[in-house]
C-alpha cells in the first residue's frame, strides 16, 4: 500500500529530508586521499547524534555501519572501516536519517582527484539521472515513467541499470512501497499522487549491469568490476510540476 502523507507528515519529512541532506553534504567534504571509510562513519554517527537523530540504516537487518560508503566497483552498501580512499577513487555516500519517526535517505557519488574521462562521464550521468527522474515524477505519471526516464539517461550514455536494487517509498519506514525499479517502460504501474514519498535512486554500471554480493553479506560489486556510480533523492509528489526535493541543506 502506497502511503499520501499529510501536509504535516510531509512537514517533518522536510525535517529529517534536511538533515540527510547535510551529513551527506559534511561527508563528501571530508572525502579526500588517505581518509578511511571509518572515519567517515564515525564522523556521520556524531553528526546525526548532535541533531538528536538516529541513523536508519545501524542495526537495520544487522547492518553494522551509520553510513554506506562504497568505492569504485562497489555500488551499494559497502559497510565503513579500514579502506583508505585514494587519488582516482570514485566513492559513493549513502545517508539515512530518523528523526520524530520520519526518514531521509539520500546518496551521492564523489569523485577523488578522478581525470578518467570515462568514470567522470559516468559520475555526471549518474547525476543527470536523478534530475530527470524527479522531474519525470509528477502528479498524474506513471511510476514507470520515472524508471524508465532513469534508464533512457543511462542506456544513451553507453552505461546499465543495476537490476537487483531499486529505489523505494519513504516515510516512517526506510522501505515503503512502492518499489521503483531504475528500468522499465513508459506507463506501467501505479498513477504518481500529491503527498507521495518517494526514494529515487539510480544506481549505473559503466560495464554491465550483473552484480555480486560480497562474503561479508552487504557490500554490492560489479560483476565485471567496472566502476558504479549512486545518486539519491527523497521527494514528494507535488499538486503540479516536478517533485520537492527533500533531502536538500538548508542555505547556510
Ligand atoms: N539507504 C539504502 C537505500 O537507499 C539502504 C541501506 S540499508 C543498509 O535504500 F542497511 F545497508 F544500510
Ligand atoms: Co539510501
Ligand atoms: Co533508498
Amino acid at each position: 500500500m502506497i502511503i499520501i502523507k499529510s501536509s504535516d507528515d510531509l512537514a517533518h519529512m522536510r525535517v529529517s529530508g534536511q538533515m540527510a541532506a547535510e551529513v551527506l553534504n559534511e561527508v563528501a567534504r571530508k572525502v579526500g586521499p588517505g581518509v578511511t571509510t571509518g572515519e567517515l562513519d564515525v564522523l556521520a554517527a556524531d553528526m546525526i547524534a548532535a541533531m538528536g537523530g538516529k541513523s536508519a540504516f545501524y542495526g537495520y537487518r544487522g547492518y553494522p555501519g551509520h553510513i554506506c560508503v562504497s568505492v569504485n566497483e562497489e555500488v551499494v552498501h559497502g559497510i565503513p572501516g579500514h579502506r583508505r580512499i585514494q587519488m582516482g577513487d570514485i566513492v559513493s555516500l549513502d545517508v539515512g536519517v530518523v528523526y520524530d519517526g520520519f526518514v531521509g535517505d539520500t546518496a551521492r557519488t564523489v569523485m577523488v582527484g578522478v581525470t578518467d574521462p570515462e568514470v567522470i562521464r559516468l559520475v555526471h550521468t549518474g547525476q543527470r539521472a536523478l534530475d530527470v527522474a524527479v522531474e519525470a515524477a509528477v502528479a498524474g505519471a506513471r511510476l514507470s515513467d520515472v524508471s524508465h526516464a532513469i534508464e533512457t539517461v543511462a542506456v544513451d550514455a553507453g552505461y546499465s541499470v543495476v537490476r537487483d536494487f531499486v529505489g523505494h517509498g519513504v516515510g516512517r519506514s526506510m522501505h515503503e512501497d512502492p518499489q521503483i525499479p531504475n528500468y522499465g517502460p513508459r506507463g506501467k504501474g501505479p498513477k504518481l499522487k500529491p503527498g507521495m514519498t518517494l526514494a529515487i535512486e539510480p544506481m549505473i554500471n559503466m560495464g554491465m549491469f550483473e552484480v555480486d554480493v560480497m562474503g561479508d553479506g552487504w557490500t554490492v560489486l560489479t560483476r565485471d568490476r567496472k566502476p558504479s556510480v549512486h545518486f539519491e533523492h527523497s521527494v514528494a509528489i507535488r499538486e503540479e510540476g516536478p517533485a520537492e526535493v527533500l533531502t536538500c541543506a538548508k542555505k547556510k
